[in-house]
């Protein structure tokens, strides 16, 4: 680092005209850090819009190819599944994950004929197929009436991330942050030579307040009963996270993600320095209804701030963002 005085060294120098700041800009955002989560819902020919994420939609299967095709074609690399599960379809123990015929396996096999080349992203975590909106299955504990228990929840979670990874879905994201669920899935993919299928671990997830209206748009916010504390992690909390990354590493995650994203940038930062391994962070729900609601009302100018926000986390260290922006930032890349 070199360290000059005033009037010689003045930094605004290289800042005086585009080309300048071009040439020393240190990180930049391009197509390839992009992924598109993506609802799909039951029924026919029909897109609605989640109430609290506007221009965000869930989209029935017979329109899914042509809801995905401006992310192909723009070369977006990934995208991120979640159903929308009719009620009649859940209950206590999520045993609609595991059938081979449900939203996110039938979404995979039409993806892969007509995309072949898109990666397709699994959710492995109960809460879109529960009753009660939880990420496991629940036990009740003497003080606890809504307890999540991990090592029957995990057995649950193999049998999804097998389902997906059976029904082409190329990378399975848990996010359920069950103890000791990576290594499990890691077992039972290898055993059944799954060998390819990569593992993106939701390792710091906190219990966070911005994934409002990610749950409604599952419709699984209403139902939750008492909150996710005891397993989602505590905001107060950094080096845990570097333990929860380290484990998952240990036990074969690909990559790692830290969510959400932008209050928790120093997370990202610190998992980076520290395990230099491609580490994501999840620009949630929350994040996006405050952008667009600032923009909605003029008081933020919205392509400024959601490609400023998706910067930043270029800045601190992410290899990749799960945003709902990505159509729309891929456009302005083009
Ligand atoms: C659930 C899951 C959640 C999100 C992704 N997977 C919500 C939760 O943990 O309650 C949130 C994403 C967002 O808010 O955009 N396993």
């Amino acid at each position: 680092m070199t360290v000059g005085r005033y009037p010689s060294t003045r930094l605004r120098r290289n800042r005086h005209d585009d080309f300048t700041r071009r040439l020393v800009a240190e990180n930049s955002l391009s197509v390839d850090d992009l992924i598109w989560p993506i609802f799909v819902t039951e029924g026919h020919d029909t897109e609605t819009e989640v109430s609290s994420m506007p221009g965000v939609k869930r989209v029935t299967l017979d329109r899914l190819a042509a809801h995905v095709a401006p992310a192909a074609r723009l070369g977006i690399p990934a995208i991120a599944l979640f159903p929308m599960t009719p009620l009649e379809k859940r209950d206590d123990e999520g045993t609609e994950s595991g059938n081979a015929d449900n939203l996110i396996c039938r979404s995979a096999r039409l993806l892969k004929a007509e995309f072949p080349d898109i990666g397709l992203i699994g959710d492995v975590a109960l809460d879109p197929y529960t009753s009660h909106g939880h990420d496991g299955v629940l036990r009740e504990t003497p003080s606890h009436p809504h307890y999540v228990a991990n090592d029957e929840s995990v057995a649950v979670l193999v049998r999804q991330a097998l389902n997906q990874a059976r029904s082409g879905i190329d990378i399975l994201a848990p996010s359920d942050m069950m103890d000791g669920r990576i290594g499990a899935i890691r077992e039972a993919l290898d055993a059944e030579n799954l060998v390819h299928t990569r593992l993106m671990s939701y390792a710091a997830k906190y219990a966070s307040a911005f994934y409002g209206p990610f749950r409604d748009a599952l419709g699984s916010g209403g139902l939750l009963r008492g909150d996710k504390k005891t397993y989602q992690m505590d905001p107060a909390n950094s080096d845990e996270a570097l333990r929860e990354v380290e484990l998952d590493l240990l036990e074969g995650a690909d990559m790692v993600m830290v969510k959400p994203g932008m209050p928790y940038l120093d997370i990202v930062r610190r998992v980076r320095d520290r395990f230099a391994v491609p580490t994501f962070a999840y620009q949630v729900s929350g994040e996006y209804a405050m952008i667009m609601a600032a923009a909605r009302n003029g008081w933020l100018d919205r392509d400024r701030a959601m490609m400023e926000s998706l910067l930043a986390f270029k800045r601190a260290g992410a290899n990749g963002v799960l945003t709902y922006f990505a159509l729309e930032a891929a456009e302005r890349l083009a």
